[in-house]
């Protein structure tokens, strides 16, 4: 069908009502709306094509000429987007690679421009971007960790900073939306946004999602130096059965709201203004067609008031993919009943053409449509972008300001987490000689993963020059003549220079080996297998074979299993995808600059068939069950110094009703540096109706403590802290023993009613 056709023919027939809508909005819009009131007086004024125009999003690229390496408007193409069909957002960079301010600043110009003048109610685009761990399709914008390693450094207010300088980078381009934070909680390893995560746990991805949300926010959408969050993938996308990207999550509703829903939750008290919907299915129904989560659980339980977006092409999906809606017509009907707010097309006028067609056709009520387009306007009016829609002089000197840098890096610092050090091998030594080596060592990708500059994050023109590399990094700390480096081999583990690597390591003191994965974002980082390549685990044992010590450092999205090379390294440093100075921590930390502190935010598998969480059910963790313990548990993380831990107390054995009840701990640093301590309290219910987990996070707090020095950490623990979603899909705290479990140290304490 030519939808194109149908919309053109449409307006033709209506000349007359077209000018008396026109003349009715310029009197209304003689000011920009500022309350609730305003917003209903324009969706009332506004025709049905105006609103189902405001619910669709485009890709850029539907307004560029076809093919152009630059940003070149096609006025026709434009103007039909924008004036004919009236839509009301549009995203992505145009050219799939970052662009620097003045090209932005010429887009959105060029774009508002046409909306607030030529259409009826002159209504302001909302432009959205991909702003995942920093402004990365702005030429010149800070790249920070990835939302794994920002969930290792266990600290809030560093998460927000992160947020908001990308914030404030994202709002320098004239760009008010970003499609951040990404709030799935990482329990399927094989997953390839599993990186994008902040981590395995619910209260961990809740406490920092928030802070990510806060950090773009602010506490006012209309600051300069704010940006709608869009809290994604809500919900169930991060539990694939098959562990590929898009297929079917099986989630009972139990699992659903204990593990994936809090995050969501956590967000939507932060006061996320926008969603973004999960491609896939759970449980058969894929949630862009389910009322129950859209509508009943998102709207009606959480309360949640923002506007809900889909994903890319995921409304015609229903009828293309899932099969769910018989015609796409059945599949834009079914998404907008189920809640849906705006429609991520993004190539084509299929959502508006049909949505007009299914209320025409009585199939949807326009009140319905109503709903949403009060929602984007409200959002758009929050923004300020009624009131000045263009790029803001006061957010354009907020870019890259130097400062960010020392914020990414502090982040990528923290991040780093320290697996293993046998005999304290770690730090290395100035003078030491070192060969470093691997396929991670010299290049950017493994160091900024998916979403950095372009989609993929592989392309190796669009970094900004001078970031180093792990072995550049190393080269500045130690001077280049103490350093010398062979790849060894290539991601997928082909021999590139083993023979040198070898040879080298025994001249070396030391070789600091880089294992890992390159880049990758979504279906593209599907793997069938988590082990880490062979050849990758071949060269960690021809080095090994030299008797040299080698300290393993792991580049890489998920944890893919290393068992078989564990055992030989004399140290083993996590730092995920640490971001644009990542490998600058990396050296600090390797040489001793920075005490590491990370603690590891998921469950490191040692099998490939026997995926485990930390807050595992007991049946997964009998102790007849020989060797089934994961390789690094679940907030592993050794420091330069040690701690101890001491004097637990809870202020009573028994927590009453709606009471509360205090926990304290002595931390002392028993060692010779200043080290960070993450303290975490876990709490375990010996018998409850649905099998209680070994263990779960409620609590933690980072300190920083003097060697020699102890600080007493308090807690407060009520009902909630305790609560379980049981059989009957409510959340329940029930009368029993419980035990709370912090460093060490264990007190059991019982909870009645
Ligand atoms: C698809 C991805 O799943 C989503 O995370 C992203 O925000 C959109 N594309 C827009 O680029």
């Amino acid at each position: 069908m030519n939808h194109a056709n149908l919309k053109k023919r449409t307006i033709m027939r209506h000349p007359g009502l077209a000018a008396i809508l026109v003349a009715v909005a310029l009197a209304a819009n003689a000011r920009p709306p500022t309350t609730s009131s305003d917003i209903d007086r324009i969706v009332h004024s506004m025709s049905l094509d105006e609103k189902v125009g405001q619910m669709t999003q485009l890709d850029i690229s539907m307004l560029l000429v076809p093919g152009a390496n630059t940003i070149a408007f096609d006025t026709n193409r434009m103007r039909e987007a924008i004036v004919e069909y009236g839509i009301g957002s549009i995203f992505n960079p145009g050219l799939g690679h970052p662009m620097p301010l003045k090209e932005w600043h010429y887009l959105i110009r060029t774009v508002q421009g046409m909306a607030t003048t030529e259409t009826p109610h002159k209504i302001p685009i909302l432009y959205g971007i991909d702003s995942i761990h920093g402004a990365s399709f702005m030429e010149g914008g800070t790249l920070y960790p990835q939302g794994m390693a920002l969930a290792a450094t266990c600290d809030p207010p560093l998460v927000q900073a992160c947020a908001h300088v990308s914030a404030m980078e994202t709002r320098a381009a004239g760009v008010r939306w970003t499609f951040a934070p990404v709030l799935g909680v990482a329990r399927q390893p094989l997953w390839p946004r599993f990186p994008e995560t902040l981590g395995e746990d619910p209260y961990l991805a809740s406490v920092l999602g928030a802070a990510e949300v806060r950090g773009f926010q602010g506490r006012n959408l209309a600051a300069p130096t704010a940006v709608a969050a869009c809290m994604k993938h809500y919900m169930g996308y991060s539990f694939p059965f098959n562990g590929h990207d898009r297929t079917l999550a099986l989630i009972p509703d139990y699992y659903l709201r204990e593990y994936f829903l809090p995050p969501f939750a956590a967000a939507v008290r932060a006061g996320v203004a926008t969603v973004m919907i999960n491609s896939g299915e759970v449980n058969g129904v894929p949630v862009h067609a389910s009322h129950y989560l859209l509508t009943d659980v998102l709207r009606h339980e959480l309360g949640f008031r923002g506007v809900a977006v889909s994903d890319w092409h995921d409304v015609i999906r229903l009828h293309t993919w899932h099969h769910v809606a018989a015609t796409p017509e059945d599949a834009v009907g079914m998404a907008v009943k189920a809640g849906l707010d705006m429609s991520m097309v993004p190539d084509d006028y299929s959502f508006p053409t049909l949505l007009k067609k299914a209320v025409e056709d009585g199939k949807i009520p326009e009140s319905r449509i109503d709903e949403s387009v009060r929602r984007i306007l409200t959002l758009k009016m929050e923004l300020g972008l009624f009131k000045d829609p263009y790029p803001e002089a006061a957010a354009v000197k907020n870019f890259a300001r130097p400062e960010y840098r020392k914020v990414a890096l502090r982040a990528a610092e923290e991040a780093m987490t320290l697996l293993k050090n046998e005999g304290n091998f770690l730090p290395l030594k100035k003078d030491d000689k070192v060969l470093v080596a691997g396929p991670t060592a010299n290049t950017l990708f493994s160091l900024n993963g998916c979403w950095s500059y372009t989609w993929q994050g592989t392309n190796a023109e669009w970094y900004p020059p001078g970031e180093p590399t792990v072995v550049q990094a190393i080269r500045k700390e130690i001077g280049a003549t103490n350093v010398v480096y062979d790849e060894g081999v290539d991601f997928e583990g082909m021999d590139i220079s083993t023979a040198n690597a070898v040879a080298d390591a025994k001249n070396a003191d030391v070789v600091v080996l880089c294992l890992g994965e390159n880049s990758y974002a979504e279906t593209p980082g599907d793997i069938n297998d988590l082990d880490l390549p062979a050849g990758q685990q071949a060269l960690a044992m021809d080095l090994y074979a030299t008797g040299k010590p080698v300290v393993l450092v792991l580049l890489e999205g998920r944890g893919r299993i290393i068992r078989k090379i564990v055992p030989d390294a004399r140290a083993i440093l996590m730092g995920y995808w640490p971001g644009s100075q990542g490998a600058q921590a990396i050296a600090h930390v390797l040489f001793g600059d920075f005490d590491p502190s990370g603690k590891l935010p998921f469950t490191y598998n040692r099998y490939q068939n026997n995926f485990l969480t930390y807050d595992r059910d007991y049946t997964d963790g009998r102790p007849e069950a020989p060797d089934d313990t994961p390789q690094f548990e679940f907030g592993t993380g050794l420091s330069y110094t040690t701690f101890a831990y001491s004097n637990l107390k809870l202020t009573s054995p028994v927590l009453k009703g709606t009471g509360k009840l205090q926990v304290s701990v002595d931390v002392s640093n028993t060692g010779k540096r200043e080290g960070m301590e993450t303290v975490e309290l876990f709490t375990h219910e010996f018998y409850a109706s649905i099998a209680p987990p070994l263990k779960r996070l409620r609590a933690f707090k980072k300190i920083d403590l003097q060697p020699g020095q102890t600080r007493t950490v308090h807690f407060t623990l009520t009902a909630r802290d305790l609560a379980f979603v049981n059989a009957q899909s409510q959340l329940a705290t029930e009368t029993g023993d419980f035990e709370v479990e912090i460093g060490n140290l264990e007190q059991t304490f019982r909870y009645e009613e």
